[in-house]
Order: C-alpha cells, then sequence, then structure tokens
C-alpha cells in the first residue's frame, strides 16, 4: 500500500532543519513521486544510459541511494538484458533509508552479491573501477566547498568512457527566471497534491541544507574535475540531469 507524505502537513512551531529521519524515509517514494518533476522519467532515462555505459566486470555506484528506486530499476534492466555479471553498490547516510533500501530489493529478489546497500557517508568512501557513478538530487545537499573534492574523486575512480549521472534542483543566474521557475515549481507540488503550509515548512525546513548551483557552476565544477563532456540530458524550469564522460 503507498505511505503517503505527511510528513509537513500539520504546523510545526520552529521548523528544524530537513533531514532524511525515518519519518521522511518511510514516504520517500511517495515525496519523490509528488515533489521531483518528471522523477519516473528520469529514473528510466538514468537506467537507460546505465545500461548504454556500463562496461563489462565494472561497478556501478548509487550515491545518496535513499530507498533504492535507482539501484533497483538499474539492477531488473540489467538482468533483462541478459546480464549477470554487475556489482551496484548503493550508499546512503540515512540508516532509516537503507533498510527501506534493502526491503524493496528483496522484494525483486536482488541478492547482496548483486546490489551491495552501504550505510555510510560517500565522501569517505572509496570510489573505484566503476563505469557508471549516478547522483540523483544528492549533489545538491553537499556542502559546496566538499563537492570539487568529491567529484575529483569520482572522476579518479571512473573508468576511461564512465559517466557521472547527476540530478539536481537549480537555481537561474536572473532572479526574474529564478523566481518564475519556483513558482512553477510550487505550482507543480499544488497539483500533486500539497497544500500550502506543506510548501512553506518544507521550504523552510530546506533552506542552508538544499544549496542549488546554477547551471554554469554545475557545468563548470564537473568540466574542473576533469570530465571533458558534459551536457544536460533532461530539464524542467529549476532541475536538470547531466551527463559527464570521462574521455
Ligand atoms: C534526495 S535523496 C536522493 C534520492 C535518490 N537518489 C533517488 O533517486 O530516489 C538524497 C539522499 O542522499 C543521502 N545523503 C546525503 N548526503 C550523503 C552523504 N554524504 N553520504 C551518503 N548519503 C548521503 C540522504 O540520506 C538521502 O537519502
Amino acid at each position: 500500500m503507498a505511505k503517503i507524505d505527511k510528513v509537513f502537513s500539520n504546523p510545526i512551531g520552529k521548523i528544524p532543519p530537513f533531514t532524511f529521519n525515518e519519518k521522511v524515509a518511510h514516504v520517500f517514494d511517495d515525496m519523490a513521486e509528488r515533489s521531483i518533476p518528471f522523477y519516473k522519467e528520469v529514473q528510466k532515462m538514468i537506467t537507460d544510459l546505465t545500461i548504454t555505459f556500463f562496461q563489462p566486470g565494472s561497478k556501478i555506484y548509487d550515491l545518496g541511494c535513499s530507498t533504492a528506486t535507482t539501484s533497483a530499476l538499474v539492477y531488473q534492466s540489467l538482468i533483462d538484458h541478459g546480464i549477470n555479471e554487475f556489482f551496484i553498490k548503493g550508499i546512503d547516510s540515512s540508516q532509516p533509508m537503507c533498510d527501506e533500501a534493502r526491503v524493496k530489493l528483496d522484494s525483486i529478489n536482488a541478492s547482496g552479491d548483486h546490489v551491495l546497500i552501504t550505510h555510510g557517508d560517500f565522501l569517505s568512501e572509496d570510489i573505484h573501477d566503476a563505469s557508471v557513478v549516478i547522483m540523483n538530487y544528492t549533489l545538491q545537499f553537499i556542502d559546496p566547498l566538499k563537492r570539487e573534492q568529491l567529484i575529483t574523486k569520482i572522476y579518479n575512480g571512473l573508468r576511461h568512457n564512465g559517466v557521472l549521472l547527476v540530478s539536481d534542483k537549480l537555481l537561474q543566474s536572473n532572479t526574474d527566471i529564478s523566481r518564475t521557475f519556483i513558482d512553477k515549481y510550487y505550482n507543480m507540488k499544488r497539483l500533486n497534491g500539497y497544500s500550502e503550509l506543506e510548501i512553506s515548512q518544507k521550504r523552510e525546513a530546506l533552506e542552508n541544507v538544499l544549496i542549488p548551483y546554477t547551471l554554469e557552476e554545475e557545468t563548470d565544477l564537473f568540466r574542473q574535475c576533469g570530465f571533458k563532456g558534459v551536457d544536460p540530458f533532461f530539464s524542467w524550469y529549476n532541475f536538470t540531469s547531466f551527463i559527464c564522460i570521462k574521455k
């Protein structure tokens, strides 16, 4: 049965910073589908690109895997393509998310030999021999001072022709355009059933927790860390997904 996101539905006096706690993990799939534009479509595109760039014998990393929606789709797609030798490593710093992830993976019989979920901080985890590294709506939560070191580590851990796939909320460089895109985004949330109270309380909770870059800043970051090919493959107002290839 679908677990409906009601995390911000009641008035909260002093709103604490947003965390990926048990309450959030429990309803995360519904939260993601109703809060992230074209969430399912982006998941499909990420899966499709992963199949295209996967190199036999290499590793696939899903950094900030949450409930393992992406890892589960990639696992199923590899199996459906007749590929049996692969290793997906999902890493998340929230134990409740890791618990939800394992339940989802068990439900599709994805064994730990194929998909390993690790509870930890990917800033301090090794990345090596990867052909695909996925960061779906996760880089935006990383301290900007640590982003360059992280992307450099990912670049170094990728094989030649390997890819980094990133989706993030972005900030527009023009304030009028930024305001317009944010309005369109909140309108999408209204259409998906969120109340004004839910929208405003979550916005406050995310302040200084989700720190968006502009398209230029994000693209420059990937290029400065070594990626030669950097292109958006999906965009909707203030959300963009990038493919970065190591050449
Ligand atoms: C918005 S969610 C990601 C959604 C998920 N990738 C998807 O496509 O459904 C961000 C996740 O990143 C995790 N996270 C944030 N910083 C992290 C870090 N330094 N190490 C590991 N996980 C982290 C959070 O716990 C959270 O589950």
